[in-house]
């Protein structure tokens, strides 16, 4: 009989290491992992199987179908907003063609199956894009619905893939002669702030700057903040991030009315970032040297996200407000971690 599995894409990134740890520890959940690296060492015993491999790779994902039954996918293989801009036609294969294929592979996987087949999609702020800063300052926390103009190939990937998710679920071949109505992938996803892990650095993200100046203090390094002091977004610590994750997909269907959800939980400026990591290291050497460009992205993201749906349809609350995010994660864990 073919193992009942949980399939996360991009397994080898930030979010992979912290939802592997998360799913691990779940009575009866297999895990296939699968990332165009090999998994990290110390998750290789936490998962039934790692595949070497791309999310454009066809036969490989064929190969899946036949070995395992693929009850949940968590796809979060992707290409970050900043590392999409040097190549927006391969990011676009990637982050789109990419989903696409996972998305009918979970169509496929629920025919087989007779049941829906679960499909957890990170999207981002980077999906919305504000014209400027005037407008940013004025719409505060921003709704789903609003400001839908990104501005970079990484947010209109995210943007077009959550509709993509929609149609999947509901309108999928709405015109064959077989057409059932029945559902087959049962698509939820969550538009995440600027994500910060004690454990990993990202790579690629135009949000990397609160992160990496985290790390950068910890480790004794200089660091360029590449933008300007008073640049705000919402951010989010990674055991939160999780946490939704595993909560959304956890949700009754018939709760959820809405396939896109935002979620927050603090908001703060890099100068507020910068005097927080100053004051746990004090040795800091942390300078601003804007990237205009860069400087322009963020600007184009909100500074705060109205998260009340996912509050009322899934019970989302974050357990870290700003000061336990720095005090007791993020802190502690990086000092033990550089020592
Ligand atoms: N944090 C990501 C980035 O900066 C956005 O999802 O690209």
């Amino acid at each position: 009989m073919r193992q009942k599995v949980v399939l996360i894409t991009g397994a080898n990134g930030e979010m992979g290491h912290g939802l592997i740890q998360v799913l691990s520890k779940q009575a009866d959940t297999n895990i296939v992992a699968l990332d165009v690296v090999p998994l990290d060492r110390a998750l290789r015993n936490l998962v039934s199987t790692y595949i070497v491999g791309d999310v454009l790779d066809q036969m490989l994902l064929g190969r899946l179908v036949v070995e395992h039954e693929i009850a949940i996918i968590y796809h979060l293989a992707s290409i970050l907003s900043t590392k999409a801009e040097y190549n927006p036609e391969t990011a676009h294969r990637i982050n789109v063609e990419g989903t696409l294929n996972l998305l009918r592979l979970a169509v496929e996987q629920s025919q087989w199956q007779g049941e829906s087949v679960k499909f957890i999609y990170p999207s981002s702020i980077a999906a919305y894009g504000i014209p400027t800063l005037k407008d940013k300052a004025e719409a505060g926390a921003v709704v789903e619905s609003d400001w839908n103009f990104p501005t970079t190939m990484y947010g209109c990937n995210k943007l077009y893939c959550e509709h993509l998710g929609r149609y999947y679920n509901s309108h999928y071949r709405q015109l064959a002669a077989d057409h059932d109505g029945k559902q087959t992938v049962d698509f939820r996803a969550i538009r995440f702030p600027g994500l910060i892990s004690a454990e990993t650095v990202p790579t690629g993200g135009t949000s990397d700057y609160g992160p990496e100046m985290l790390h950068a203090a910890a480790r004794g390094e200089e660091y360029n903040c590449f933008v300007r002091p008073e640049t705000i977004i919402p951010f989010m610590v990674m055991p939160d991030a999780i946490k939704a994750l595993v909560c959304l997909a956890a949700s009754p269907k018939n709760r959820l009315s809405k396939f896109v959800y935002n979620i927050t939980s603090f908001s703060i400026t890099a100068q507020q970032f910068f005097d927080i990591v100053k004051a746990a290291f004090p040795e800091a050497k942390i300078h601003f040297a804007v990237d205009e460009a860069r400087q322009k992205i963020v600007d184009s993201w909100p500074e705060c996200v109205d998260d009340s749906a996912a509050r009322n349809d899934w019970d989302w609350s974050p357990d870290y407000d700003c000061e336990r995010s720095f005090e007791e994660y993020l802190i502690p864990a990086i000092r033990k971690r550089y020592q």
